[in-house]
């Protein structure tokens, strides 16, 4: 079995080598994090592995894992960079990262090794449940053909998916999701924001979303945005529309919470960004150009 080393054992970090070391894809070797104290945490979640101080004192492996914050990811190569030697299985050292935003030529500076980079479209909040969650979801590989075609084995072996992307769409394939997933979290935000304006309590506001957000999750995975968009724009209910405008840019002033002032703006561009989806489902000319006057300039166009 392949030794795996890991530099960050965070969040990723940790719930990936506890799934690989209970599949045996791989052997857990040396575990570095900012702190010992944190290190001696992560090879408790893991079930195996030994802490290391510092990347200068772990010993070689057949793979690294640099699951450190993406800034740093480059600076810790660096210092691994003269640490890299083969292992007595005679394999060429492979050293990723799990970025979905970085190239694996972040990880230039360890250029005797094959580098990757491999991003998990998962969500790792809490690694307890991650290891549970995972399996079933899909991750994206770049880099090194060899380092890419081994990876794919350990993340199969683990019940993931595989996709390969160039370094030139990592970007913003990596955009992509943080459009459906990150801003999806930031939408329910402002959501509740504006339920507790209305004097619904976020309890009761999260448990009367709960049902519709999930379905509506669903509707655009089985029908697709354009089918899956309802609601008063689409229906071309344009008195609803305004009086909608109109109570969210009066909130600051009614609630003094200043924070709130920038509601009505972000409505509008989010539902003059729905018009082109709006006309596909069947929205007429005349409202179309109605609402987009109330929006204003369309950010699509
Ligand atoms: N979290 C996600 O949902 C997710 C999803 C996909 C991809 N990723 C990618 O996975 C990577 C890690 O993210 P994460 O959320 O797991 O981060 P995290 O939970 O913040 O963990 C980062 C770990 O790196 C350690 N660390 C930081 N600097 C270090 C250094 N110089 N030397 C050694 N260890 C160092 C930290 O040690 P201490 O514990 O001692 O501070 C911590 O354990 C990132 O590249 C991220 O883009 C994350």
């Amino acid at each position: 079995m392949h030794t795996l080393n890991i530099i960050g054992a965070g969040r990723l970090g940790r719930t990936l080598a506890r799934l690989w070391s209970e599949r045996q894809i791989f052997s857990i070797g040396s575990v570095c994090n900012r702190s010992l104290a944190s290190a001696r945490q992560a090879t408790h979640f893991i079930g195996a592995g030994t802490t290391a101080a510092d990347i200068e004192s772990m010993p070689p492996a057949d793979f690294w894992l640099i699951a450190v914050a993406d800034d740093h990811i480059e600076a810790v190569a660096k210092e691994l960079a003269p640490q890299l030697r083969s292992t007595n299985s005679g394999q060429t050292p492979v050293v990723f990262h799990c970025s979905g935003a970085l190239p694996a030529s972040a990880l230039c500076a360890c250029a005797n090794a094959q580098l990757a980079s491999a991003h998990p479209v998962h969500s790792f909040a809490n690694p307890e449940q991650s290891v549970g969650d995972l399996p079933g979801s899909f991750v994206a590989l770049e880099g090194d053909s060899t380092a890419r075609q081994q990876l794919e084995a350990a993340f199969s072996g683990i019940g993931c998916h595989c996709i390969t992307l160039s370094a030139e769409q990592k970007v913003l394939y990596h955009t992509g999701s943080v459009m459906a997933c990150n801003y999806l979290t930031v939408l329910m935000d402002l959501s509740l924001r504006t339920f507790a304006a209305a004097g619904v309590d976020e309890n009761t506001a999260r448990q009367l979303l709960e049902p519709i957000v999930l379905q509506t999750a669903k509707n655009n995975f089985a029908l697709g945005p354009e089918k899956a968009l309802t609601g008063p724009l689409v229906r071309g209910d344009i008195q609803t529309v305004t009086r909608q405008l109109d109570a969210l840019s009066q909130l600051a002033n009614t609630t003094g919470q200043t924070e709130l002032a920038g509601l009505a703006e972000i409505y509008r561009t989010l539902g003059s960004a729905a018009l082109p989806l709006a006309k596909k489902a069947g929205l007429g000319a005349a409202p179309a150009q109605q609402l987009q006057t109330l929006f204003g300039p369309n950010p699509l166009r």
